[in-house]
């Protein structure tokens, strides 16, 4: 358990324009129903519940033909007031990019150009000191050392390696300063050693768990909100000390994202 004051500050896209219309990642089933309207009152849900937690929340508008967007966390890489746009994989959220830096832009921040495939908080997270970086599906590795260049922090490569926990997010959560939660069959066996080596104490999660985008939580160092469906790792995280709030964002999961996929964290 952390001391870390909880306060913090969210970035989020309400999910008007919300669809499955493509296939990116193994989530996605274009031929699959969905439900917008769903959608977006599971996503206000959420937001709610930063808001009740104390944080706050800015918001992006949502453009249509993007329906993706929703997924916040892809948007920028935001740690000490500096922002490192991105770069999508696939042409189909390319236009995210521009969108995002200029929300950065319009709103004060300095915004450093991203020169490789780069999917932002998907794939880069802050552990306390240093940044653990996934690659393998969508950000390079030549982003992972543009990403230390800029932020002036270490950055830990992590290979991901099962197509369904495609970006870090999916397979890890940070906790607080010092721990995290991570499904270890997501990771390359020299990255399951690292992993272990910098967090002997990490919450393990089961397939199950996983399976229900359980790791795509958002931790506030004290409460960690996480799909409703993740069971186990709700226990396992009440176990460590964690206080835990459920949430049903099972509509955004057909597109492949959960809570943190919705949520950039804006570290001023
Ligand atoms: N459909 C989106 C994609 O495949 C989902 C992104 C989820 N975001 C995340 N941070 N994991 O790009």
């Amino acid at each position: 358990m952390t001391t870390t004051a909880p306060t913090r500050r969210y970035l989020m896209c309400r999910p008007t324009h919300f669809a499955v219309t493509y296939r990116i990642n193994p989530w996605m089933d274009p031929t699959a129903p969905y439900d917008t309207a769903l959608a977006v009152s599971q996503w206000e849900n959420l937001r709610q519940t930063f808001l009740d937690l104390g944080h706050t929340v800015d918001l992006i508008e949502g453009l249509p033909g993007l329906p993706d967007m929703v997924f916040a966390a892809n948007g920028a890489t935001v740690v000490d007031g500096k922002v490192l746009a991105v770069q999508f994989r696939d042409a189909e959220r390319a236009d995210e990019a521009p969108a995002y830096a200029a929300w950065f832009a319009g709103n004060g921040f300095e915004v450093f150009e991203s020169k490789h495939t780069n999917e932002g908080e998907g794939d880069i997270l802050l552990a306390g000191d240093v940044l653990l970086a996934g690659t393998g599906f969508r950000t390079s590795h030549a982003a992972h050392a543009q990403t230390q260049e800029v932020f002036g922090r270490p950055v830990i490569t992590l290979q991901l390696v099962d197509p369904a926990y495609y970006h870090l997010d999916t397979a890890l959560c940070v906790l607080d300063e010092r721990n995290i939660a991570y499904l270890p069959s997501a990771f390359s066996p020299g990255s399951q050693a690292v992993l272990r080596r910098l967090f002997p104490d990490a919450v393990i999660a089961t397939p199950a768990d996983a399976e229900v985008l359980g790791l795509n939580a958002v931790s506030d160092g004290r409460t960690v909100v996480l799909p409703v469906q993740a069971t186990a790792l709700t226990a396992a995280l009440q176990a460590a000390g964690y206080a835990t709030i459920g949430v049903d964002v099972s509509e955004l999961r057909k597109a492949g994202g959960g809570p943190k996929c919705c949520t950039l964290e804006v570290r001023a």
